[in-house]
């Protein structure tokens, strides 16, 4: 029997989406997952697909493949990532191309591609986002590791990743965990506008009382301007669900959960030194939402209003949608500033503008604002992050006064809406020639003789600040 093309080890979500999606681009897949019962279970679902090779030992897996190997494992990130390719080394050969395509830190994606580089096998990191039926349908990759590797897989994933007027949304980020810090920024941002959503979503409900399927229209009328984008349409469809008769999202919990990206692409700003707080701030919603009990325990201080009192409905309606809008557009900036930073500072050498062009089909994050920010890369030369304010000025300028009602509004109603009031204070802290940083710096020297510069004259200076010690 003729070998395999590639081979999918785990046979989770993702990866039975991914190695049906290899499948039906008419590649021999072999399957391999750890529980041989899943594996059955898969084929018994799949007959059909003679295309499909169950194996039920990791020898008989590799060796079921034409080389040099092709191997895309889907386990979940940490040390079971390790564990599988210590139990895949020894049965593989120089050349052989193993790729990691969980979520895995790039900390991680870097030594594994020097480990791996060591012992002549291509490590290639690579960032898969759309979920179940983005791996199924097409999925946008980002992939970093060995170009060698990459080479190998190229025409594959051309082939199965989502297509954007035609073109792939698939692309090479640079050494070790090059791809996967760019798939922890794509979740970051993810984390910031689902978080935006969210408060716009909480606002509309304590100020209008809106109820789930005015709201669903609002936001399904938004998918279709300048809001346009995968989560605002996901969104409209989650409001309206009902399960026997009762909306759903009601009956849902409010605990947020996280797997680590949204931290990790903090640690990332923090550690960089590069300001993304509705990154940080979308993180730390996550966190007070689990603090339920605490929450519960807290509530009878609450000092948030219960009515928004008189109102103007079709004006809330207005400043809520244009809040969104550049909240999003907000974190799209920072996220966008943090990936051009890290390709500096980290050494991947990457253009963020691919991030941009493997975002436009597929992934979570995908948007009219990515399509548009990626059409003014195209179209001039620059600093990225810069080409992005200068594409979204005008759109910042007219809708600034309905982003500052919404909050204004939200901070009187007391709603909590710390992921759009940090996209709107960074915008003004990050658009402000001068800020008040003199004044800190004042104060450490005041009390620490820590220095500080001036604007008048170079160097550095300290000053006892009148107080004679
Ligand atoms: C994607 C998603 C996907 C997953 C997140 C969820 O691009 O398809 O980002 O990777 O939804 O990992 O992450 P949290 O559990 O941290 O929300």
């Amino acid at each position: 029997m003729r070998e395999s093309d590639v081979g999918v080890y785990g046979l989770g979500a993702m990866g039975e989406g991914f190695a049906l999606n290899l499948a039906s681009k008419g590649l021999r897949v072999s399957v391999y997952n750890r529980t041989a019962e899943r594996t059955r279970e898969f084929v018994s679902r799949h007959v059909k697909e003679d295309q499909i090779k169950p194996t039920y030992s990791v020898e008989e897996f590799v060796k079921s493949l034409d080389r040099p190997r092709r191997i895309f494992v889907f386990v979940k990130a940490g040390p079971a990532v390790d564990e599988v390719l210590s139990s895949l080394l020894p049965h593989l050969e120089n050349g052989d191309v193993i790729v990691d395509c969980g979520n895995s830190h790039f900390r991680d994606s870097d030594r594994r591609h020097g480990e791996l580089g060591s012992k002549s096998i291509e490590f290639v990191g690579m960032g898969v986002s759309g979920g179940y039926e983005g791996a199924l349908r097409g999925p946008s990759l980002m992939a970093g590791g060995s170009i060698r590797g990459y080479s190998e897989l190229e025409g594959v994933l051309r082939d199965i990743a989502a297509k954007f007027q035609g073109d792939p949304c698939a692309g090479y980020f640079g050494p070790g965990g090059g791809g996967h810090l760019v798939k922890t920024v794509h979740n970051g941002i993810e984390y910031a506008l689902m978080g935006a959503v969210a408060e716009t979503y909480h606002l509309l409900k304590a100020a209008l009382r809106l109820g789930n399927d005015e709201l669903s229209d609002l936001f399904r009328d938004w998918s279709r301007g300048e809001l346009s984008s995968f989560l605002v349409e996901a969104t409209a469809e989650v409001l309206a669900y009902r399960e026997g008769g009762e909306e759903l999202l009601e009956k849902v919990l409010d605990v947020a959960e996280q797997k680590g990206t949204g931290i990790w692409t903090s640690q990332l700003s923090l550690e960089l030194g590069v300001s993304a707080p509705s990154i940080d701030e979308a993180v730390h919603y996550r966190f007070v939402s689990a603090m339920k009990d605490l929450r519960s325990k807290y509530s009878r201080h609450s000092c948030a209003l219960t009515s928004g009192g008189k109102l103007d409905r079709e004006e809330v309606i207005e400043s809520a949608k244009r809040s969104l809008y550049l909240s999003h557009l907000s974190s799209y900036l920072q996220g966008l500033t943090l990936l051009y930073e890290s390709s500096k500072h980290l050494r991947y050498g990457f253009d963020p503008s691919e991030a941009f062009r493997v975002w436009r089909a597929g992934c979570i994050i995908r948007s009219r604002i990515v399509e548009r920010a990626y059409s003014a890369f195209r179209s001039s030369e620059g600093e990225r992050p810069e080409q992005f304010l200068e594409e979204f000025s005008g759109d910042f300028r007219s809708g600034m006064v309905y982003w500052r009602n919404f909050v204004v509004l939200a901070v009187q109603l007391g709603v909590p809406v710390p992921v759009t009031s940090s996209a709107l204070n960074w915008f003004n802290s990050i658009t402000s020639r001068w800020i008040a940083a003199n004044v800190v710096q004042a104060l450490r020297d005041y009390f620490g003789r820590h220095g500080f510069y001036r604007v008048d004259r170079p160097g550095t200076f300290t000053s006892n600040w009148g107080r004679g010690v």
